[in-house]
Order: C-alpha cells, then sequence, then structure tokens
C-alpha cells in the first residue's frame, strides 16, 4: 500500500489511495470518507500528511468539506465534449440537468478596438455586454461574459438572456449559427468572480474563449466563460 521509501512523496501516494476507493465506490458519493484522525492511524502517517492529500483532492474536486461533519465524496464533474458547437442550455438539458441563468449586467456600449475587431464591426457601432451566472440544478456552474452585436439582435433583452441565447438567435432571429473558435486555459479565480460562483478563492478556474459565426460569415459573440474546475470536465474524442 504506502510505501515509506519511495522517491513519491507520502500525500500523493495517500492521494493515490483515495482516489482509487472513490474509484472503485468503496467510498461513495455523497457519503463522507474516513476521518483525518482514522486515516492517520490505519495508515500510520501524520495527521498533517493527510490533510495535505485530502485538501489537494478538495481542490481538484473530488471531495468536499462539510464544516462541523467530515469530508464527503463529490459527484462525478460534469462532462462536456469538445466535438460540437453546443449552447449552455442543450449542455445540461441532454445530462438531465436543470439549466437557469442569473443576469448579473446588461448593457449597451461603443466597445474597445479589439471587440470592434473580433466582431468586424463598424466604427461607433455598439454592442450588448452580457454577464451571466450560469446554474445547473441550482448549482453555480459558470459566469460568462459575452460580446454581441447590437446590429444583429437589437431587440434583445433581460427576459431573452433568463434563457437561451443559442435559441434566441436561431428561432427568434432565424439566423442560422455555423462554427466557432475556441480556447481554453487553466487561471485561479479572481475574487469577484470567487464571488458569483460560490468558490473560496484561490480556486482554479478554466476559461473558455468562443467567438461563434452564422452561416453568412459574420461572428456574433464573443463569449469569455469561467468554469468551476471542480464541477466541470471537458473531454474530446481524438483520431489518427
Ligand atoms: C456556451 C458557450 C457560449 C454561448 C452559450 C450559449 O456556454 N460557451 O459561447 O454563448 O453556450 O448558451 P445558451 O444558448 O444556453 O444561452
Amino acid at each position: 500500500m504506502l510505501d515509506k521509501n519511495s522517491a513519491k512523496p507520502m500525500y500523493v501516494q495517500i492521494e493515490e489511495y483515495l482516489r482509487e476507493r472513490i474509484k472503485s465506490g468503496e467510498f461513495s458519493v455523497g457519503n463522507a470518507i474516513p476521518s483525518e484522525r482514522k486515516l492517520t492511524d490505519s495508515l500510520g502517517v501524520s495527521r498533517m500528511t493527510v490533510r495535505q492529500a485530502i485538501t489537494n483532492l478538495v481542490t481538484e474536486g473530488l471531495l468536499h468539506r462539510e464544516r462541523g461533519r467530515g469530508t464527503y465524496v463529490t459527484s462525478p464533474k460534469v462532462e462536456q465534449t469538445l466535438n460540437g458547437l453546443t449552447s449552455f442550455t442543450e449542455d445540461m438539458k441532454d445530462r438531465k440537468m436543470i439549466p437557469s441563468n442569473r443576469l448579473v449586467s446588461f448593457e449597451r456600449v461603443v466597445p474597445t478596438a479589439d471587440i470592434v475587431e473580433g466582431l468586424q464591426l463598424k466604427k461607433d457601432d455598439e454592442v450588448f455586454i452580457v454577464e451571466r451566472i450560469r446554474y445547473a440544478d441550482d448549482k453555480p456552474m459558470a459566469i460568462e461574459r459575452s460580446y454581441i452585436p447590437v446590429v444583429l439582435a437589437p431587440d434583445l433583452n433581460e427576459i431573452a438572456l433568463c434563457g437561451s441565447f443559442y435559441k434566441f438567435i436561431e428561432d427568434k432571429k432565424e439566423l442560422r449559427i455555423s462554427h466557432a473558435t475556441q480556447s481554453m486555459e487553466a487561471v485561479l479565480v479572481n475574487k469577484w468572480d470567487a464571488k458569483l460562483l460560490g468558490l473560496t478563492d484561490p480556486s482554479p478556474v478554466l476559461i473558455i474563449e468562443r467567438k461563434s459565426y452564422l452561416t453568412n460569415g459574420l461572428p456574433f459573440e464573443i463569449v469569455r466563460s469561467t468554469y468551476r474546475a471542480d464541477r466541470y470536465k471537458f473531454v474530446s474524442e481524438i483520431r489518427r
């Protein structure tokens, strides 16, 4: 089991030990793992080492602590494929989760030069800047900050943004969505986003930037999404 002579630090070995038991279901979702004291005794290591291993698995999203009660196995992360151009609403519904939104801000402004260029706007064209917290089954999953050309959807409003933006574009505006470019990077959450997402900082988040186009070749959104790394996992199929 644990090998004190190994070059691998003890806390890493304990992480692996816990990870295996979570994977096999011995420590199951929604249930508490043995207490720090029990693990310290049964594994014959210091309490600090056990705590370090648990903290790492909490940061990773496999475990969570409940004050005064213990450490619990968290439900598996939402697995998001990177293969199709789907909306948040579609993604959550596919997983039988209920999507909802909280509109944090909705403004109409003349954007900065990079957005003018990115959205292929003319000088003085306006954009909507929309900031939404996206929930699945009432749990905050992501924050999205979108830049949308006013000229494409001048009637975009708070009510439409409580539902699916893609549905609004396709059903209400009868525009056809074609493709997008997207990048992903891991960062530590900033204080403001931590508050909106219910995270304690510093926690890891995944930033996805997407620029999406209509079939006529015009970009209709630039979106920066901040996903909780403890609730999301991105998967893709790769071929040779
Ligand atoms: C995803 C994308 C965003 C897109 C959004 C639309 O979250 N990252 O770029 O704007 O879906 O979702 P919905 O149609 O549910 O508003």
